[in-house]
């Protein structure tokens, strides 16, 4: 079988070599000449654990392909995804202008059936206008060529993208046709051959199915900060209540850690969308807006801890931090809560001096030379007042305390993961300050 993906990002990279790799026929495509011509060059836009080699293997037993046309990649082509981006728009519901511009394409270009499948995280109501958009196209033309669309959400985490694609917990599947249904279950067979199931059902339960599943986690994480901050005024310990109660099998003891609030390309934007889709019926989401708005204070939470210890005076300190990506094993910096906490201890005077293993470069983007970026992560503590840990990279789990006393110019450090212990901290001679418990005590 032959198979298109439009938009080679993050989504859809990983999903055109993941195909490839069980030996469908792959041709990614993207507007981005660059990115194509890297991509035909063996360069990989991303950092993403284990892609590169599997897109190079693919590349060269010619399973994957690469180019900026859509009517190249639609020549034979029974299943086309659209894995382009949905950024929010300024009233916070999801952009869909590069998912419509995919489908007006596909609708200017096809000549013969195809099944449209929406992979990029879309509000409900999109396959229509999808559908209507493809239709139209056809309708210009004055021809008459049978199609049909399909929601696929992805669920795949950056950083294990690899992995969660090959090995899924589960595949949503929204479709309302047989033919759709067939192409579907055997493209998708490799990947279930373990017993994972493919979900079938239908398409707007299928687009609501992944806020519905972004907006849970990210509660997740927002409920456990706003008990975390309450535990530091009472007096009780985080870590201890979050193994208390992950005991608890009705809870459980994943995505209940505490930290400095979530980033990344998903659930702000997810969240706000839904937001968004539920106004847009009438509907208020209690619960969501109060998730967003702990988001928003958290990611303060650091900062604060640091005015506070400076007595509310930071200009001139220099300010090591360890990790700038929104999370471990990834370059991504979209909203990553090392963007806001960087601006504000900028706007109060400070220095920042800062080291991530990948995202640096990414991170230039966005900073520009705002900040000084370091070549290791003792580099960034020569002369620095105190270290922020923002991102839990596991080089950052077990440092060497001792140079690290040597190298501030105060034993200082802010711990946005909880990845250390206070009572080891404190042994070291470390002035140590965390989230969710009150380690001043
Ligand atoms: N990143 C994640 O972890 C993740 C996980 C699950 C779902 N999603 C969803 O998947 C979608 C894609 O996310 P991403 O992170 O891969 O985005 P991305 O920004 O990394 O990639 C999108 C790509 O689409 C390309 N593009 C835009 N318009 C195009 C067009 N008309 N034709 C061809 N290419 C076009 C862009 O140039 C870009 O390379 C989003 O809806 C996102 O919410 C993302």
């Amino acid at each position: 079988m032959k198979v298109a993906i439009v938009g080679s990002g993050y989504v859809g990279l990983v999903t055109g070599t993941c195909f490839a790799e069980v030996g469908i026929d792959v041709m990614c495509v993207d507007i981005d000449k660059k990115k194509i011509e890297n991509l035909k060059n063996g360069i990989i836009p991303i950092y993403e654990p284990g892609l590169e080699e599997m897109v190079h293997r693919n590349t060269k037993r010619g399973k994957l392909q690469f180019t900026t046309s859509i009517a190249e990649a639609l020549e034979d082509c029974e299943v086309l995804f659209s894995a382009v981006g949905t950024p929010p728009g300024d009233d916070g519901s999801a952009d869909l202008q590069y998912v419509l511009s995919v489908a007006r394409d596909c609708g200017k270009h096809m000549k013969d059936y195809v099944l449209v499948v929406t992979k990029s995280t879309v509000p409900v109501g999109t396959a229509r206008k999808v559908k209507a958009a493809i239709q139209e196209e056809l309708d210009k033309r004055g021809v008459s060529i049978p199609f049909d669309v399909a929601s696929n959400p992805e669920f795949l985490k950056e950083g294990a993208a690899i992995s969660d694609f090959l090995k899924p917990d589960r595949i949503v599947v929204g479709l309302d046709s047989e033919r759709a249904e067939d192409l579907m279950k055997s493209l998708y067979k490799p990947f279930t051959l373990n017993g994972h199931p493919v979900i079938f059902m239908d398409i707007v339960s299928a687009e609501m199915t992944k806020y519905a599943a972004n907006s849970m986690l990210a509660t997740k994480i927002s409920f456990m900060n706003d008990i975390a901050n309450l535990c530091e005024i009472v007096g009780a310990d985080i870590n201890m209540v979050r193994k208390g109660i992950g005991s608890d099998s009705r809870i459980g003891n994943k995505f209940i850690y505490p930290g400095i609030g979530y980033g990344g390309s998903c659930f702000p934007k997810d969240v706000k969308a839904l937001i968004h889709t539920a106004e847009d019926f009438g509907y208020e989401l209690k619960v969501l807006k109060a998730v967003e708005a702990v988001n928003q204070d958290q990611k303060s939470v650091l900062f604060n801890k640091v005015m506070k210890f400076y007595k509310g005076d930071i200009k001139g300190k220099t300010i090591a931090i360890w990790g700038l990506s929104f999370k471990p094993q990834t370059d991504d910096m979209r909203e990553a809560p090392a963007l806001v906490i960087i601006q504000k201890l900028l706007d109060a005077g400070a220095k920042v001096k800062a080291y991530d293993p990948v995202a640096m470069k990414e991170a230039s983007h966005t900073l520009g030379d705002t900040i000084v970026y370091a070549d290791d992560q003792y580099d960034a503590l020569i002369d620095a007042d105190c270290l922020l840990l923002v991102t839990e990279w596991s080089e950052f789990k077990f440092p060497n305390f001792k140079i690290m006393r040597k190298l501030l110019t105060q034993p200082v450090v802010f711990d946005g993961r909880n990845i250390y212990e206070a009572a080891d901290m404190k042994r070291n001679d470390f002035t140590y300050f965390c989230i969710g418990i009150d380690t001043t005590k």
